[in-house]
């Protein structure tokens, strides 16, 4: 089976919208009351906020795709709108969310979008790329590490009316010379 990557369209806005919804549902639902989850939901991952970053030109959001359904997704930043005053970065890049379906994680999804934000990251010339990861989500923090982020600062999180700890990460990306290539590898041309 072909899993292909490429660049989220308008079309993809209720298929990203369902599997942000059930991805962060099956990892953190449990752990909020139904009334500030599902405010989350709304504000997060709903297809009105969804669309709205499709059609954001700061925004790039990447999806794999297998037989025509999702199974992965991340949404970069171009130009980071976490906490600054942490970092030494100049043009540090967001990666917004990166979620496989429930059924497929441990499956080498994640590992390809983020070998994509970075190589796209870097033709962006961003000096380094920041996300934030809950306190308490040592499985995402463990990937994370493996390509070289480290925590940068305590921060928080809100859930509805609920406040989380949050880690501020970020992993400093080594000076280019130029822009080279178009990010995606020959067979995963958008
Ligand atoms: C984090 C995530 C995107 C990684 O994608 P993936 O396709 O599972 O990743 P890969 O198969 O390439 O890499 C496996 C690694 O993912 C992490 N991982 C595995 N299960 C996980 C889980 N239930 N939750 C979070 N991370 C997990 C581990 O670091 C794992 O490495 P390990 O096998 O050495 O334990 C994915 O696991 C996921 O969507 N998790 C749930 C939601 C989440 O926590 N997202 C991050 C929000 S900051």
């Amino acid at each position: 089976m072909t899993i292909q990557l490429r660049l989220a369209a308008p079309a993809d806005t209720a298929a990203l919208a369902d599997l942000g919804r059930r991805a962060v549902t099956a990892k953190f639902a449990h752990l909020y009351k139904p009334e500030d989850f599902g405010a989350f939901l709304e504000s997060a991952h709903s297809e009105a906020k969804v669309g709205k970053e499709l059609a954001d030109p700061g925004m790039r959001i990447a999806v794999l795709e297998e037989n025509g359904a999702l199974i992965a997704f991340c949404k970069l930043v171009l130009a980071s709108t976490l906490p600054a005053g942490y970092s030494e970065a100049r043009t540090p890049l967001e990666l917004k969310q990166l979620y496989t379906d429930p059924a497929r994680i441990g499956g080498g999804l994640g590992a390809r979008l983020m070998d994509w934000a970075m190589a796209e990251a870097a033709r962006e010339g961003a000096d380094e790329i920041q996300l934030t990861v809950y306190s308490e989500n040592p499985e995402a923090q463990r990937f994370y590490h493996r390509y070289g982020f480290t925590k940068i600062a305590d921060i928080e999180f809100w859930v509805g009316n609920h406040r989380d700890p949050e880690f501020l990460y970020a992993c400093t990306l080594a000076p280019k010379d130029g822009r080279e290539g178009d990010g995606l590898a020959a067979d995963e041309q958008v």
